[in-house]
């Protein structure tokens, strides 16, 4: 039977290529953003895709909007088995000079969102006996980054939130990791030079930064029988660069 996985942000970058990677192997997909991409325009208009991929525009910091997602898709393919937190957002600034109001809104969509959803999802997790949370965090959470403090604190907060749920929800037969990628080319990247990117490139290990598709793979994994016994960890994809 098809698993029913809902992920946060699923219209660009990381989310999408998950989006794409599970629709792929014949997985029913839900996600939303706040923007339409031609991405998932095609999507929409794929007939392979009819009953198997459901989009809706929604603001994840908009909670009654994002619990009416949340029932949507459970009434439309009744259950959730993993909920995928990777809506993400980041802005480089020194925190001398960050504005108020970007601290906020990194929080709760990184963050406080993240958890709200969380708990949308597990209510439903918790009548069905069983489920799978997957937080996509960074290897900034236990790095660290000049000019990305608010982000690391939120993603560091996102991995607490990890392995408290999964010490809680563990019993019930719901199983909590996250994802810690490095360096991915996509729009939140975007701002690292080509003179950042190759210094990066040659601290890796492995010489290469990691795709999107080295991150769907992993969480194709956690979201399997494959990883039954891992719960309450955060598994690095960054080619090396942090060990
Ligand atoms: N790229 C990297 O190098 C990297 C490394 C480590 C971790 N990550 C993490 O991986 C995740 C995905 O990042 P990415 O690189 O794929 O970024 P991205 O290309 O910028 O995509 C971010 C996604 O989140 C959605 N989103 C952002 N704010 C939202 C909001 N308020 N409501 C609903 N959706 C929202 C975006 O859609 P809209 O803007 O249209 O809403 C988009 O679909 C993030 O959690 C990020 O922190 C990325």
């Amino acid at each position: 039977m098809s698993r029913v996985i809902l992920i946060s942000g699923g219209s660009k970058g990381l989310g999408l290529a998950m989006v794409n990677g599970f629709l792929q192997q014949g997985d029913m997909v839900a996600t939303f953003s706040r923007s339409l991409t031609e991405e998932i325009k095609s999507l929409n208009k794929n007939p392979t895709y009819l009953d198997s991929f459901f989009y809706q525009n929604c603001d994840i910091c908009d909670a009654v909007a994002l619990q009416d997602f949340v029932k949507t898709v459970h009434n439309r393919f009744g259950k959730i088995d993993v909920l995928i937190n990777n809506a993400g957002a980041a802005t480089t600034q020194v925190s001398t000079l960050i504005a108020l109001d970007q601290i906020d809104q990194i929080l709760a969509i990184n963050l406080s969102a993240a958890i709200k959803l969380t708990q949308m999802c597990t209510r439903v997790m918790l009548t069905q006996q069983h489920g799978i949370v997957i937080n996509i965090s960074s290897i900034i959470a236990a790095r660290g980054y000049a000019g990305l403090s608010t982000y690391s604190a939120s993603k560091a907060g996102l991995e607490a939130m990890t392995r408290s749920l999964a010490r809680e929800l563990g019993s019930k037969g719901i199983r909590v990791n996250a994802i810690a990628p490095g360096y991915v080319d996509t729009d939140m990247s975007a701002d690292l030079s080509k003179k950042q990117l190759q210094q990066i490139i040659r601290r890796t290990p492995l010489a290469a930064l990691a795709t999107a598709e080295d991150v769907f793979l992993t969480a194709d994994f956690l979201a399997s029988n494959r990883s039954q016994s891992i719960t309450g960890q955060i598994i690095t994809i960054d080619g090396g660069l942090t060990c």
